[in-house]
């Protein structure tokens, strides 16, 4: 069995005004239809969409969902998830003509997020044309980008992720925010890869699970000029940004990030690490960013503490 790659996210809102300006007039995709139940479809390649917003009472990703070889490996998967305590919802024919596959079900991880997996994807020949003049996305045999979630049990979601599914160790880290030990316990990471090049397809942190059940989704562009447009875009429409420019240590990505209208955050970069999976030996890093990546939250906490500090004067 093999995993192919991240296919495609499933986005429930009460928002679909504003993710259809956000991934229209900043992000630079393109409207790709509806689907059924009032759901809209974007795409950002020759797949019929990558994104899937449909009405929901709230804000959640409720699936990243990640292409299985073939039909025998994605029912045996079905079984483990069962076998492991996973319930697993089977789509329906229609649903999953839907989605432009050939079978696909639901489920979700240790922590409650959501997510599927299918066999038989589609291709098109629709041409790829931004409105914003975005030359394309890095997709291909590398997937749609990754998904980020949260992993309160960290070993659990490991364990999971690895021999339930069957991704692969790529970097597993700890990241050290506030200048490390003894204080500074760091927050453990772990980013594995699929049956692809792409550095990591899923990743997950130490962390309490975030109302929008997802921490960070990521799309490549092929340029820098065009992310740095996107930013420019993101800045004049008042889209909070969420981290500067930077460039990271483990997957070389150039990029930035912005909250989405779902309360999550999208990372949109350029020049990712290819790697070779077949002979990767997973790394352990202690730095999540090479430069810049200065978060909101830590220029909040400075503020908080410069007005402390002033306070106590
Ligand atoms: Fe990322």
């Amino acid at each position: 069995m093999a995993i192919k790659a991240l296919g495609y996210v499933v986005i429930g809102t009460q928002k679909l005004a504003a993710w259809r300006r956000f991934l229209l007039d900043v992000v630079g995709i393109m409207p790709a239809g509806s689907g059924p139940g009032g759901a809209e479809l974007y795409r950002l390649d020759d797949r019929p969409f990558r994104f899937w917003i449909e009405p929901f009472d709230g804000e959640r990703l409720l699936a990243a969902a990640y292409e299985i070889s073939d039909a025998a490996a994605l029912e045996a998967l079905a079984q483990r998830l069962v076998a492991a305590g996973h319930p697993v919802a089977h789509g329906s024919p229609a649903m999953a003509a839907a989605r432009g596959v050939d079978a696909f079900f639901r489920t979700s991880d240790p922590a409650g997020n959501g997510l599927e997996f299918y066999c038989g994807d589609t291709r098109d020949n629709v041409v790829f044309v931004s409105a914003q003049g975005v030359e394309g996305f890095v997709t291909g045999a590398l997937g749609m980008g990754h998904a980020v979630v949260a992993a309160p049990d960290l070993a659990a979601s490991h364990a999971f992720y690895r021999d339930v599914i069957g991704f692969h160790d790529t970097d597993v880290p700890r990241f050290y925010f506030g200048g490390g030990p003894p204080d500074d316990p760091g927050l453990g990471f772990v980013f594995m890869h699929a049956d692809n090049g792409r550095h990591h397809s899923v990743a997950f942190g130490e962390s309490p699970v975030p109302p929008s059940g997802c921490i960070h989704l990521m799309l490549e562009m092929t340029n820098l000029v065009d992310v740095g447009r996107c930013h420019d875009r993101m800045r004049l429409a008042g889209v909070p940004e969420s981290a500067t420019l930077g460039g990271h240590v483990n997957d070389e990505m150039t990029s930035f990030y912005m909250q989405t209208p779902s309360g999550f955050d999208l990372e949109v970069g350029c020049n990712g690490l290819v790697i070779d999976p077949a002979r990767w030996q997973p790394t352990s890093h202690t730095r999540i960013s090479e430069w810049g990546h200065v978060w909101a939250w830590q220029v909040e906490m400075a503020k908080a503490a410069a007005a402390q500090a002033e306070a106590a004067v």
